[in-house]
């Protein structure tokens, strides 16, 4: 294929992904199928930097394939795998490890965050270098764009840095990857504390909506969202926050601009708002789910398709891997 290719991945979650994770990444993986050669991944190895259960792992991990099918990914279209089905992942990223500066990994404010929450002694060496893995990721695939948060900017920068220092050390071998980072409005809130991003780790039950929670439940959190002591339903992050990530919500869900969803509640209240967003959400995820089920009613389908999706993945990854033990002297 002569289309610029990109590559993201996802991290198999615990209880299924949450509409932060669907509207801020999963669905803009979606448009990439038809303009580029796009490559996703679940990222099971980056999983185990912290403690796991190995049986919820592989549980998870089908469970985040099957949700990414359901929300639009088409393995004909694009290349879908599980990081762990291709071991070149792991081959590279010893090469990159040896490629990076202790000074500079230290350096990543994300490992930072995370091991002062874990202390030094739980902090794994893996979670460490967790970034050169992803370093290994990206470069495997000769990715010409990552599509990312602005969360995952540095990581990015990080991968652009030791491909340029592996080129002119050892002459040209990898694509320098630019960072395409997903727009500002894709970020979704806390329902109950609209002042932090909704989050599987730092979110309440009642703060977070997971795609396969049961739509009831869901819907009754979104009716019971903080909002603010006003009554005006209008698009304003800083003053409004609450009641922007609903029309945020409602936008991506149902495809109405914010501009059209605000004039429609011109003069109506909050619980109006609330109301119809609960029902656009219940619209989507109630499909959305009966997707996932019959994707997990048939597991040998869905090992087939992460099967092809690892062969399809290998092909590339190992030419790679191939040239870079060459350079290097093996
Ligand atoms: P979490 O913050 O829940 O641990 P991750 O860090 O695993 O989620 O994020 C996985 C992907 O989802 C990343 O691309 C990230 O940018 C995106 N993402 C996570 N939370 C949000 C959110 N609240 N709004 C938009 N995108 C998000
Ligand atoms: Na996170």
């Amino acid at each position: 294929s002569t289309r610029p290719r990109v590559l993201s991945g996802i991290q198999p979650t615990a209880d299924s992904f949450h509409l932060g994770n669907y509207l801020g990444a999963i669905r803009q993986w979606v448009p990439f199928q038809d303009s580029h050669d796009a490559f996703y991944m679940v990222v099971d190895l980056h999983a185990i930097t912290v403690p796991q259960d190995p049986k919820q792992l592989r549980e998870r991990t089908r469970i985040s394939a099957a949700e990414l099918l359901a929300a639009g990914l088409d393995a004909d279209r694009c290349t879908l795998f599980v990081q762990s089905h291709v071991p070149e992942h792991a081959q590279l990223a010893w090469v990159m490890n040896c490629m990076t500066g202790f000074g500079e990994a230290a350096r990543m404010t994300q490992f930072k965050d995370k091991s002062a929450k874990q202390g030094t002694d739980r902090t794994t060496v893996g979670l460490f270098t967790y970034p050169v893995l992803q370093v290994a990721d990206i470069l495997l695939y000769q990715a010409d764009a990552v599509p990312v948060g602005e969360d995952q900017r540095q990581h990015v920068e990080l991968t652009r840095d030791i491909a340029q220092r592996f080129n002119s050390t050892f002459g040209e071998t990898f694509t320098v990857p630019k960072p395409f980072i997903v727009k500002e409005t894709a970020k979704i809130v806390d329902l109950q504390d609209p002042t932090i991003k909704m989050s599987k780790s730092a979110s309440t039950p009642k703060g977070i909506v997971n795609l396969l929670d049961d739509p009831k439940t869901s819907a009754k959190k979104i009716r019971s969202a903080v909002t603010d002591t006003g009554t005006e339903v209008r698009f304003d992050e800083v003053e409004k926050p609450g009641v922007s990530n609903l029309l945020t919500i409602h936008s991506a869900l149902s495809g109405t601009s914010i501009a059209a969803l605000e004039e429609r509640f011109a003069g109506r209240g909050y619980g109006d708002l609330k109301k119809e967003v609960a029902e656009v959400l219940v619209e989507f995820v109630t499909p959305f789910q009966q997707r996932v089920r019959g994707y997990l009613d048939d597991p040998a389908e869905l090992d087939a398709v992460l099967a092809r999706g690892a062969d399809k993945a290998r092909a590339v990854a190992s030419r790679t891997l191939a040239e870079t033990y060459d350079r290097v002297g093996f």
